[in-house]
Parts: C-alpha cells; structure tokens; sequence
C-alpha cells in the first residue's frame, strides 16, 4: 500500500509518500522563510506561499519516489487544525488528486500525524503514552489507537512551542524560536537564575507556561529602561536566561509527565512506549530528559528523527496510510476544521464529516 500525504497546516508545504512496509518514498519540505522578518507566521501569506507552491512540491514528491501518480492507494492531507487558509490549499490539492487519480482521499488531523510518526520511525506499538508539544499544542495524551486517544492533560494557555518563540523574541533571536533558544541553552548556565514553574503540584496533568515568560521577560525588563524593545544583552546573559528556561520549561513538561507515568503504567499495563512529538520534539535536552525519566520508570522512550518532529509531509501520509487500512476515508465534500480536538475522532463522531468506507 502506498500513500501520498500532504501537509499546508502553518508555515511548511510539504509532501511525502510512504509505504506499509514503513519505507519513506519521499519526503519533500518547504519551510517558509517570508515570515521571519514579521517574527511569527504571518496567516495570509503562508496560504498565498503555499498556493504557489503546492504543485511542484507534490511533483517533487512524485519524482524523488520514482512513482507515477496511479501508483499510489490514497491521497491523505492535513485537514485541520491550523491556519484555515493554507489548510484548505492542501485539502484542495489532495481533493483534486483524488478526484482526478480515482483514489480515496483520507482527511489527516494534523495533531494524529505528530501522534503516529513514532510507529513508522520507531515501532511504537498501541497503548503508549504520549507528550505532544508543538507551535500551537502541548497535551499528554494515551494513545489507544488510530483516532482513539485518552486526553489526560494540556496546557491552559500557551503552547511549549509558542512560549519558546516568544521568550526567543523578547531576546531578539528571530523565528522560530526552539532551534535559537536550544543552541544558545547550550552554552549558558542553567542554574543561574530561579524561575517559576506554573501549576506544579496542581494535582491535574494540566500544564501553564504564561507566568514562566512573564518571569523571563521581568528579568530582561530589569537590564534597560522598561522598554524590552529598546534592551539589548550581554551575549552570556541571553544564554544563560536561554539556559534557565529550557530548563524550567523541560521540567514543566516533566512534572506531569512523570504523574501521567504513573497513570498509564496502572490503566495499560501492556504499554511500554513513552513518545514525544511535535515541533518542540526536536530539543535534545528535552528528548535526555524524557529518556532518563523513561528509563527510571522502566519504560522504553521513543522519538521520531529530528526531521520529522517538525511539520512535514511523512506523518500526514503515515497517518492517512494507518486510517486507510482501517477503512476510514472521507468524502469529498469534507470541511477543513481550524480547530479539531485529537480525542474527537472524525469516524466515530456523529455528524463529524467522516465516513467508513
Ligand atoms: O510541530 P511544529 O513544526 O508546528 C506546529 O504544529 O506548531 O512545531 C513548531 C514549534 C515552534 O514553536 C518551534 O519553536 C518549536 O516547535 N521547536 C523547538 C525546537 N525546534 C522547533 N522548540 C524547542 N527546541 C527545538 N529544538
Ligand atoms: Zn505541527
């Protein structure tokens, strides 16, 4: 079985085809750089980018597999969540094809494509634990199976990606921001200064990440005038403040992970995976921490390759291969969805839209 999946959700327009044999055909990624200069993604142009390139990008992704269009069994594409504009783009390319090709078109939540990436790179198997943590989402979920997740905590304000971005702005490192803050991190102290770390020992798997940006911005507010503008700091200090919050953001996350541990070792006892993904997937000294934290629990920790932690098109396809061989495909009428819970599934939802084949 083969399939083409296509990805436009936020600010790369990627394609990739894959197989059930879990081989990666392709994997083409076009990451856009028109938004660094604005420092976050700019909505109307990411789907005006991704409109002009959509075409050569699924090409490309045809031409690197060396495999003609009717080869393949099914057209996946991120459906939703994300920026409406440079969903439907996607969706529509992917209709189109479906259409044209006479093959089923099968809408991906973006979400369930960061989720099962692990189990083509990985092996992962059915029940395990999951840390999504990504731009625009950060929950710990248990994956059950494909479109069957237990949502046992999120974040009650921002993202772990969109609080590394914005505390990258403060510090004038440019966009995203995971990457710079990491490499900075690197080189900084991390015991330096004392920072918060939100809902701990809440009793709930719930994660908050807006009092520890306001902690970073206090600190680089006391170097200046007020003006965080206006402030620029020594080298040594932006890493060390780099430093101190990669820290206490990992613990963040780490905290409540060890309680969903817990959890997940009592209701699924046959579970041995701990998984991390998205965006934020990507940070070395998250995926160390989260080994340790695995290993102690006596659990086997799993993490797709750097590569494919951020957006691209491999987790859409693997993701829509893994519905297909379930029966699930959509109709071509199916309406993208800005926003879309993981643990709503589309087949089973009354009135979602989706369709058993
Ligand atoms: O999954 P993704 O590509 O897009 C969304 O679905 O949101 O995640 C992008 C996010 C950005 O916030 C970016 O700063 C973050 O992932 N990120 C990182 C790293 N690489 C990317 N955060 C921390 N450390 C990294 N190395
Ligand atoms: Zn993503």
């Amino acid at each position: 079985m083969i399939v083409l999946g296509i990805e436009s959700s936020c600010d790369e327009t990627a394609a990739a085809i894959v197989t059930d044999k879990k081989q990666i055909l392709s994997d083409v990624v076009l990451s856009q750089e028109e938004h660094k200069v604005f420092g976050g993604v700019v909505p109307e142009i990411a789907a005006r980018s991704h409109l002009d390139h959509i075409d050569d990008i699924i090409e490309q992704a045809f031409q690197r597999a060396k495999i003609k269009p009717d080869e393949i069994d099914a057209v996946a594409a991120a459906s939703g969540p994300g920026l409406i504009g440079g969903v439907v783009v996607g969706v529509m390319a992917a209709k189109a094809l479906s259409l044209g090709l006479n093959k089923p078109f099968v809408a991906v939540n973006h979400l369930e494509g960061h989720a099962l990436v692990s189990r083509l790179t990985n092996d992962v198997e059915y029940p395990y634990l999951l840390l999504l943590v990504s731009g625009g989402h950060c929950q710990i979920l248990v994956v059950k199976n494909v479109g069957d997740y237990e949502r046992l905590g999120t974040t009650i304000d921002d993202a772990a990606g969109e609080a590394f971005d914005k505390v990258a702005k403060m510090l004038k490192l440019g966009y995203p921001g995971g990457p710079m803050i990491e490499k900075m991190a690197a080189i900084g102290d991390e015991n330096r200064f004392s920072l918060p770390h939100p809902l701990r020992g809440s009793g709930d798997l719930n994660l908050s990440f807006s009092g520890l940006k306001t902690a970073v911005r206090k600190i680089i507010e006391s170097y200046g005038n007020g003006n965080i503008e206006e402030t620029v700091l020594p080298r040594k200090d932006v890493a060390d403040i780099c430093a101190c919050f990669q820290k206490t953001a990992c613990e963040c996350l780490l905290d409540k992970l060890l309680l969903a541990t817990d959890y997940f070792k009592e209701h699924y006892p046959s579970g041995r995976h701990i998984v991390v993904a998205g965006g934020v997937a990507a940070n070395l000294y998250l995926r160390s921490r989260l080994e340790e934290l695995a290993k102690n629990k006596g659990l086997v920790f799993a993490a797709p390759p750097i590569r494919l932690c951020t957006d691209n098109g491999v987790m859409i396809a693997w993701a829509g291969l893994e519905r297909f061989q379930k029966g699930y495909v959509d109709e071509l009428d199916f309406k993208p969805r800005p926003r879309w819970p993981l643990d709503i599934d589309a087949p089973k939802a009354a009135g979602a839209g989706g369709v058993k084949a």
